[in-house]
């Protein structure tokens, strides 16, 4: 397909910090819509992995640019795989979050990952989750929406996701680092988590995900009107 026409196929950007639930609310709204799903989250995670097994510094732009370049990164049901390796779970960790975090601030490797995620822009339409997916890589979405909630709010999820899961979880750590990674997200100097001036505020902390998801579709249909009577 070429380039103007993958243009016209909607998109629905949904950015917010970290622990936000918008991985979920995001997921859900493809679901519901038969819309594909983009998590850049995953992406940059898969670079800090990779990075740490080719004992690359996080903090080495080029270097870790250099690396993403030549990653094989694919997405399967839902999964996702680095050299046809299944490294789903082992992204997810307390450290690749971190690791993800700091490698995210290089402008080398964000440049090195846009035409990875214009890709996902395939019809019937895509609803792409991250920090800078409606002020940079989707500018022209659709509907944009940026989902957040009170730091302590997400700790708190966080807090219960891992117990959830049976791992260790400690609240005041948890609280710190997702305050940490809010101020590396927010301060960086390239493509910054920064609500886009067209986007719509979704503050989560009293709505429970079906609530949020409803609010992400209404808000959808409404766009789709107003266009229609334009
Ligand atoms: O959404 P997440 O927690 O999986 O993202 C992990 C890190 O990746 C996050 O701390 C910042 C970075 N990131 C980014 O800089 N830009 C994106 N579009 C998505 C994530």
């Amino acid at each position: 397909m070429n380039k103007t026409a993958q243009n016209t196929i909607p998109v629905i950007a949904v950015d917010g910090p970290s622990a936000s639930g918008k991985g979920t609310v995001a997921q859900l709204v493809a679901d519901k819509l038969g819309f594909g799903y983009l998590d850049s989250g995953a992406l940059y995670r898969v670079v800090a992995f990779a990075t740490k097994q080719n004992g690359i510094d996080w903090h080495n732009a080029e270097a870790v640019a250099a690396c993403a370049r030549k990653l094989d990164i694919q997405f399967k049901n839902e999964q996702i795989y680095l050299n046809n390796t299944d490294i789903s779970e082992l992204i997810r960790t307390e450290e690749m979050s971190k690791g993800a975090s700091q490698v995210a601030v290089h402008a080398p490797l964000r440049a090195a990952l846009i035409d990875l995620q214009h890709k996902f822009r395939q019809a019937p339409g895509l609803v792409a989750d991250g920090r800078d997916m409606g002020t940079v890589i989707f500018p022209d979405a659709e509907l944009k929406i940026f989902l957040t909630a009170s730091t302590e709010t997400r700790a708190e999820r966080r807090y219960k996701q891992l117990l959830g899961k049976g791992l260790p979880a400690n609240y005041a750590n948890i609280l710190l680092d997702l305050q940490e990674r809010d101020a590396r997200d927010k301060g960086r100097a390239s493509a910054p988590l920064v609500m886009a001036a067209d986007a719509i505020l979704l503050e989560t902390d009293n709505l429970t995900i079906a609530e949020a998801v409803n609010t992400v579709l209404q808000n959808f249909e409404h766009k789709k009107l107003n266009k229609n009577c334009k």
